[in-house]
């Protein structure tokens, strides 16, 4: 795994202050603390390749080793091209990698991740492994309800047959897809249209749906008395971490749990140590959690079964298991990622409005040299994107 955010953020009290609302409204109300917020050299693409260059380099593998690169994204920064091609480009992976890009809002890099464990288990990868990145950059108009909701960040798995982190269970998912207008972002809009309550809603809807879809493939419990405490832990799909709370409490008293809030530090906290750092990155906001899961759990998991649910608007969800690997935890630590997020820089509210009207023009800015180190983006020549590694 390899996770890229922004080297800045908001803090959630300021950007409350400003919009004249209580500070506890954000950090408490919505459960974040702070929102990563990219400046102009960084875009989907240079989040994805950091992301995928980090996943590489802790699981020691060689681009060539790679036969299949997929990003997920709904932030994707061109029509037709996409973001993995880039990638591919950026971190020098092989002409034999099958490269492609999938869409469906945030669970797009479920749908990338749930095809690379099909094509490994039949055996077609015939011993390569896949890359999946989800990258995305969240974005909401300035001062509307959803504006606290934003991040941005990638997160990059390798998936082969043998897995140092996490052994995804072969059949056991549960599926729940419909047409719903809860979020949105038509083709000529930077910022995504959402109906928050409504959002919300959907949500629960589809976790009750794939949960019970899970569980008529796996009717199991293990002996618990409720059937969620067959997991060591659950990571939800975190837009922002209040949202974890209503989906564990809905998730407990479809179990008949009669106090369905009492397991939520047990099973979920760990999960929003690092989401409630960053904000939502669509995507990869599930894989985050599950990040920050293996990486600040006190208690031993190896062995232990997780169970996490992907929601992305539109909808499609799907509720699925894995069991944890002997030094995942360790591995997860290692890559620093509390460490990372404290070397950020925090923009005042003044500094990140002006980074917002700046993204309108992004995309056709004219390329310039881009100063610092690491993939960046320069900005367009001939109607071309430019990136510098
Ligand atoms: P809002 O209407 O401004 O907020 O927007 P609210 O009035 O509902 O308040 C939020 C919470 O703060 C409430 O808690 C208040 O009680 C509390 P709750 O009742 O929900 O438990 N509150 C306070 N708490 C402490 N101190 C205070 C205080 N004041 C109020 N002083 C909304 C909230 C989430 C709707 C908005 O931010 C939004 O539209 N966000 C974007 C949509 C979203 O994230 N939806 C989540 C589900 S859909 C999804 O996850 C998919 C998505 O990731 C996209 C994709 O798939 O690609 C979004």
């Amino acid at each position: 795994m390899g996770i890229a955010v922004p080297a800045t953020y908001v803090e959630l009290a300021d950007l409350a202050l400003a919009r004249g609302v209580a500070p506890g409204k954000y950090v408490d109300g919505l459960g974040v603390t702070r929102m990563c917020v990219p400046l102009e050299q960084e875009d989907t693409v240079t989040l994805a390749a950091r992301a995928a260059r980090a996943a590489l380099e802790s699981a020691g593998c060689a681009p060539s080793e790679v036969g299949m690169l997929v990003v997920g994204t709904e932030t994707a920064v061109d029509h037709s091209k996409p973001v993995s091609s880039y990638v591919q480009g950026l971190l020098g992976l092989s002409t034999g990698c099958r490269v492609f890009e999938t869409k469906h809002a945030c669970y797009g890099g479920t749908a990338a991740l749930q095809m690379a464990l099909d094509w490994v288990r039949s055996g077609s990868a015939r011993g390569k492994k896949a890359l999946i990145v989800c990258s995305d950059i969240a974005r909401y108009g300035v001062g509307t309800p959803g504006e606290p909701t934003q991040g941005a960040g990638a997160v990059a798995m390798l998936v082969s047959d043998q897995p140092r982190l996490i052994t995804f269970e072969a059949g056991k998912t549960g599926v729940y897809s419909k047409d719903v207008m809860d979020f949105w972002r038509p083709l000529y809009s930077k910022d995504a249209l959402v109906d928050g309550h409504y959002s919300v809603q959907c949500y629960l809807d589809a976790l009750e749906g794939a949960y019970r879809a899970y569980q008529a493939v796996e009717a199991d419990a293990g002996g618990a008395r409720f059937y969620s405490d067959r997991f060591a832990a659950l990571v939800y799909h975190v837009p922002y971490g209040k949202m974890s709370r209503k989906a564990h409490r809905h998730l407990r008293t479809l179990d008949g749990d009669p106090a369905p809030d009492d397991s939520f530090d047990r099973l979920v906290g760990s999960s929003l140590v690092l989401p409630s750092q960053v904000g939502n990155i669509y995507t990869g906001s599930m894989y985050l959690a599950l990040a920050s899961l293996l990486g600040t759990a006190q208690e031993d998991l190896t062995g232990r079964c997780v169970g996490l649910f992907s929601y992305g608007s539109g909808s499609c969800a799907e509720f699925f298991s894995g069991v944890v690997q002997p030094g995942a935890q360790a591995r997860v630590k290692a890559l620093g990622l509390e460490a990372l997020l404290e070397r950020r820089r925090a923009l005042s509210i003044p500094e990140y409005e002006d980074v917002m009207r700046a993204r309108e023009r992004l995309d056709e800015r004219p390329a310039a040299d881009a100063p610092g180190t690491g993939f960046r983006y320069q900005g367009t020549r001939d109607h071309k994107r430019i990136y510098v590694s």
